[in-house]
């Protein structure tokens, strides 16, 4: 990493960090090096790069972007949000003990389950709103605890600077999937963690138009252990969709504050409906880990769930009645989406547990877009009506 962006503030650093790159034209913004292969200049003498898979200067750029909004000192941009988290799996070898949520995401919570478990890691999935559970699951060969907060779907948080005492105690790398809140709402790095994930895919991007992740790194041992990971394994992402997921993060500032001024007002509505059972939003003061949201968060961020009323067909009803929120997977874009995750999103986890991490039949999610608020809670009220 070049530059230093620490003196600016975070929407800065989302305009500026890692785009000024063209140094034959000067353009404003970073070109698109849309080349497998780079010619050498002398036996061994390049400009840096050789071959798009081990390194490309798009993708470099946004690597130096990201790095710089989570506070790391690398970053190494994927192709999708797993291959991220599949690089972190590598670091660890058979018999590695890991210990996870019992309510992360369901596609890493399958990627855990095999192949990774088919490999010879072992793996112990917690609920880890209770540190003590944490602390109980430690063995002799745990080298990893691995955090995902807000919980997917049931905003459940973990408190970050607890579970990370716990995992240094035990000699743990901690690793946090930031994908649900992005760097303007959480930076796991300020409680110690050692290397956060992301989809891209999802906040960063924040367009619903490219797939991707990244892995960001604050110690050299480990930068230079992804580094040379994600290039052995082809991990790495197209200097195409590298350069969509630059052009979304220019406006992560404003897009997450639109997210949350709608999720919070969408919340409160729900909140007081007949005919919605709960709401799960770490941003309403009745959310029973409010304070800790507060404390590690520096927003509540652009996603909810409720669990209707009734059951599965009157959970149901309502996403086919909505006319502004998609019926659709994924989370994070300008548009708003509703889910059901015992079908769509958590379909990956057996159904015990999801039980075990209290989804329901009748839960729907939503990743609230930055539409008119007005719009979406009349929509929303129609639909719940
Ligand atoms: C929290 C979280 N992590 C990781 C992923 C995987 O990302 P991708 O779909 O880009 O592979 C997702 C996808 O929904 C997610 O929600």
């Amino acid at each position: 990493m070049s530059n230093d962006y620490s003196q600016q503030r975070f929407e800065t650093r989302c305009v500026h960090a890692g785009v000024e790159k063209d140094e034959t034209f000067n353009s404003c913004i970073t070109p698109i090096y849309p080349t497998s292969t780079f010619r050498f200049e002398a036996l061994g003498k390049t400009k840096g790069y050789d071959y798009t898979r081990s390194g490309n200067p798009t993708r470099r750029a946004l690597e130096e972007s990201l790095a710089s909004l989570e506070g790391g000192i690398d970053c190494r941009a994927t192709c999708t949000g797993m291959a991220a988290i599949t690089a972190t799996m590598h670091l660890f070898k058979p018999g590695d003990h890991i210990i996870a949520g019992h309510d992360i995401y369901g596609g890493t919570f399958r990627l855990f389950f095999s192949p990774f478990t088919d490999y010879g890691l072992t793996f112990s999935f917690v609920n880890m709103q209770d540190i003590s559970n944490i602390r109980q699951a430690l063995t002799r060969r745990t080298k990893c605890v691995w955090i995902e907060t807000p919980s997917n779907p049931l905003l459940n948080l973990v408190d970050i600077k607890a579970v990370v005492e716990v995992a240094r105690s035990a000699g743990a790398t901690t690793i946090a999937d930031n994908t649900f809140m992005s760097p303007y709402c959480q930076r796991p790095f300020e409680f110690g963690v050692d290397i956060i994930v992301h989809s891209t895919t999802k906040y960063l991007n924040g367009h619903s138009d490219v797939v991707g992740g990244a892995v960001i790194t604050r110690h050299r041992e480990q930068a230079e252990r992804v580094g040379y990971i994600v290039n052995a394994l082809g991990l790495g992402c197209s200097p195409f969709d590298a350069w969509l997921v630059l052009r979304g993060v220019k406006t992560l500032g404003p897009r997450m504050e639109a997210h949350q001024r709608g999720a919070l007002a969408l919340a409160r509505m729900l909140d007081e409906h007949p005919k919605v059972e709960r709401v799960y939003y770490p941003g309403l003061a009745d959310h029973p880990q409010h304070e800790l949201a507060k404390r590690q968060m520096t927003g509540f961020g652009g996603m909810l769930s409720f669990d209707v009323k009734g059951g599965r067909a009157e959970a149901e009803k309502v996403m086919t009645a909505t006319r502004l929120f998609a019926m659709a997977e994924s989370l994070g874009g300008v548009e708003s989406l509703m889910e059901h995750p015992e079908t769509m999103s958590h379909a990956s986890m057996t159904s015990e547990a999801r039980r075990a991490a209290g989804i329901t039949e009748k839960t729907l999610r939503v990743s609230v877009g930055i539409e008119h608020p007005d719009d979406l809670i009349a929509d929303l009220r129609r639909a719940l009506e």
